[in-house]
C-alpha cells in the first residue's frame, strides 16, 4: 500500500504548527506497524505556498518549514532501513511565479528563459489570447504590463505553466528528477501529468454543456485543447526512461490523471509497450457514485480496459477530494477500506483515512486553499487538517496552534485510541493489510465479480495458485442472507468489518450485516 502524507498536516516536530520531515521520520514506526509499503510525500520544496507547495520555487531544495536536505537523507535512510519506499511529488506543469526561471522569463521578451513559459500576445482588443479558464476558476491568463504579453496559468496566477515544447525545460526537469534519484528516492508521483502539453494553435475550448453548479470550477469547459494532447506521451516516456536508467523496475512513476478509463489506459504506454507510467492513478472510486452496481461495473470496466501486463491501482482519497468517511459515512467507510485493500492492484491510502478521519468544516474567512479563495465552496482545506495522533491538545500533532484546525472528534478518533481497540477502523485496516500480505490470492491473484443476488451487495473472487478468497460487501444498511455456493461450499473468515464473524462459514447461507463486509478463504 502507498500511503500519502500531506507534510504540512502529518506531524510537527518543532512546534511550528506545520508538519515537517523530522515529524514524518518520527512516525515511521507507526507506518511500519500499520503495514504500509511506500510513503508518498506531497511537495516539500521551497515555495511561497500559494498552493501549499504545488507552486515550486526550487526543484532541488527543501522548504525550511519542512527541514533541510539532511532531513530528507535521514528520512530516506530510515524508510529504507524499515524496508519502506519513499516517493516524492514532482510538479512539472508549472512553477511558482517566484521561481528564478519565471523571474527571468518575465523580465524581458528577449530573455533566454522567455520561451520556458507560455507567453502570448493579447487579442486585437487587448483581451486574453483565448477563452481558456483556470482549474481553480477564473481566467487562465494574466497580462504582464512590463512586457505587453499574457502568460498562461492553468491553476493559480502564481503558478505559471512551463512550456514543455521547449527542450531546455525538459532537460532541466529531468536533471531535477536525477537529483532526487541520485539521493535514493524510489520514484515520483507526477502532478497533473495529463495537462503538460497544450494545443500548439491555442484554440478555444468548448463550453461544457453538462456542467452544473456544484461541479468543479475547472470543468466549466471541456478541456479539449489543454488536456491529454497527443504530444504529452513523448514527455511521459522521457520521464520513464530517466527512471529506468536507474535499473528496470527499480523506481516508480505514478501519474495524476483525471480522464475516462479508456484514455487513462494510454498513460501506461501505447501499442502494448508499457513504457509510460507504472501506475496512472485510477480515481474511478473517487469520481463515481458509491453503490454496489456502479462499483461492480467499475471493477469490470477497469479490468477489461487494462492493457496486457499492466498493473492496476485504486485510490479512495487524496488532498484534493472530500474524505471517504465524509462522502460515504462512518459505517460505509469500513466497507470502502475493505474494498480498497482486497481489489487487484496497488492501493493508495490518504493519511488519516485509516482512522476514519472526516472532513473538517472550515469557514470561508479562515480558508487557506487558493481554490476556496477563488471559488467559494470548492475549498480543499477540510480534507487537509492535522493527523489525529492522540487525545492531547492539538491531537498530538503539534505543541502550537496548527495551521488548520483539528477535527472536533479527535479525542475519540485518533491513533492512540484506535491502536488497541479491536473494534476500531484502524484495527480493521491493519488486519486487512496483514491478510493481504499473507495471502497470494489477494496480492497477486486474479479478480472475478460474482452475482451476489441481492441489491446493494457486491461479491468477487480473488484466485492464485489454487488459493481462493471471496470478498462480500454490503453497500446498504439492510442485512442479507446470500447464496454464494458458486464460490465454494464453505469458507473461513479472514477479516470482517464486525468482530462477531469468525471461523467457518456456510456459503449457501452467508449472512451479511448491513454496511458489512467479509473476506473469506474458500474451500
Ligand atoms: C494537482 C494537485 C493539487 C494542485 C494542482 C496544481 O491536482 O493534486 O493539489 O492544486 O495539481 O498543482
Amino acid at each position: 500500500m502507498i500511503y500519502q502524507i500531506y507534510p504540512r498536516s502529518f506531524m510537527d516536530s518543532n512546534g511550528a504548527g506545520v508538519g515537517d520531515l523530522a515529524g514524518v521520520t518520527q512516525k515511521l514506526d507507526y507506518l511500519t506497524w500499520l503495514g504500509v509499503d511506500a510513503v508518498w510525500l506531497s511537495p516539500i520544496y521551497p515555495s511561497p505556498m500559494a498552493d501549499f507547495g504545488y507552486d515550486v520555487a526550487d526543484y532541488t531544495g527543501v522548504h525550511p518549514l519542512f527541514g533541510t536536505l539532511d532531513d530528507v537523507d535521514r528520512l530516506l535512510a530510515e524508510t529504507h532501513g524499515r524496508g519502506l519506499k519513499l516517493i516524492l511529488d514532482v510538479v512539472p506543469n508549472h512553477t511558482s511565479d517566484e521561481h528564478p526561471w519565471f523571474v527571468a522569463s518575465r523580465s524581458s521578451r528577449d530573455n533566454p528563459k522567455r520561451d520556458w513559459y507560455i507567453w502570448r500576445d493579447p487579442a486585437p482588443d487587448g483581451a486574453p489570447p483565448n477563452n481558456w479558464l483556470g482549474m481553480f476558476g477564473g481566467d487562465a491568463w494574466v497580462y504582464d504590463e512590463a512586457t505587453g504579453q499574457y502568460y498562461l496559468h492553468l491553476f493559480d496566477k502564481k503558478q505559471p505553466d512551463l512550456n514543455w515544447r521547449n527542450p531546455e525545460v525538459r532537460a532541466a526537469m529531468c536533471d531535477a528528477l536525477r537529483f532526487w534519484l541520485d539521493r535514493g528516492v524510489d520514484g515520483f508521483r507526477v502532478d497533473v501529468i495529463w495537462l503538460m502539453i497544450k494545443d500548439a494553435l491555442f484554440r478555444d475550448n468548448p463550453a461544457n454543456p453538462d456542467w452544473r453548479p456544484g461541479d468543479s470550477p475547472g470543468n466549466r469547459q471541456i478541456k479539449l485543447y489543454v488536456e491529454d494532447r497527443p504530444e504529452v506521451h513523448e514527455i511521459v516516456r522521457e520521464m520513464r526512461a530517466t527512471l529506468d536508467s536507474y535499473g528496470l523496475g527499480e523506481r516508480v512513476l505514478i501519474g495524476e490523471i483525471y480522464l475516462p478509463l479508456p484514455r487513462l489506459m494510454t498513460y501506461y504506454g501505447a501499442d502494448g509497450r508499457l513504457d509510460e507510467c507504472h501506475l496512472p492513478f485510477n480515481f474511478s472510486l473517487l469520481e463515481r457514485p458509491w453503490d454496489a452496481r456502479t462499483v461492480r461495473q467499475t471493477i469490470e470496466e477497469y479490468e477489461a480496459e487494462l492493457p496486457h501486463g499492466a498493473w492496476p491501482n485504486w485510490v479512495l482519497g487524496n488532498h484534493d477530494k472530500t474524505r471517504i468517511a465524509s462522502r460515504v459515512g462512518t459505517a460505509q467507510a469500513r466497507v470502502a477500506q475493505l474494498l480498497l485493500l482486497t481489489l487487484r492492484g496497488t492501493p493508495t491510502c490518504y493519511y488519516g483515512d485509516e482512522l476514519g478521519m472526516q472532513d473538517v468544516p472550515i469557514p470561508h474567512e479562515l480558508a487557506r486553499d487558493p481554490q476556496e479563495i477563488l471559488s467559494p465552496g470548492y475549498g480543499r482545506d477540510p480534507e487537509r487538517t492535522p493527523m489525529q495522533w492522540d487525545a492531547s491538545p492539538h491531537a498530538g500533532f503539534s505543541t502550537a496552534t496548527p495551521w488548520l484546525p483539528v477535527a472536533a472528534d479527535y479525542r475519540d478518533v485518533n491513533v492512540a485510541a484506535e491502536q488497541d481497540d479491536p473494534h476500531a477502523m484502524l484495527t480493521l485496516v491493519r488486519r486487512l493489510l496483514e491478510s493481504r500480505r499473507a495471502t497470494p490470492a489477494l496480492t497477486v491473484g486474479t479478480v472475478r465479480t460474482l452475482d451476489a443476488g441481492q441489491p446493494d451487495t457486491l461479491a468477487y473472487l480473488r484466485e492464485a495458485d489454487g488459493g481462493r478468497v471471496l470478498v462480500v460487501l454490503n453497500f446498504g444498511a439492510t442485512p442479507y442472507t446470500l447464496d454464494l455456493r458458486q464460490a465454494g461450499a464453505t469458507g473461513t473468515v479472514l477479516v470482517a468489518t464486525g468482530l462477531d464473524r469468525e471461523g467457518s462459514i456456510d456459503l449457501a447461507h452467508l449472512s451479511l450485516a448491513g454496511n458489512g463486509g467479509l473476506v473469506i478463504k474458500t474451500t
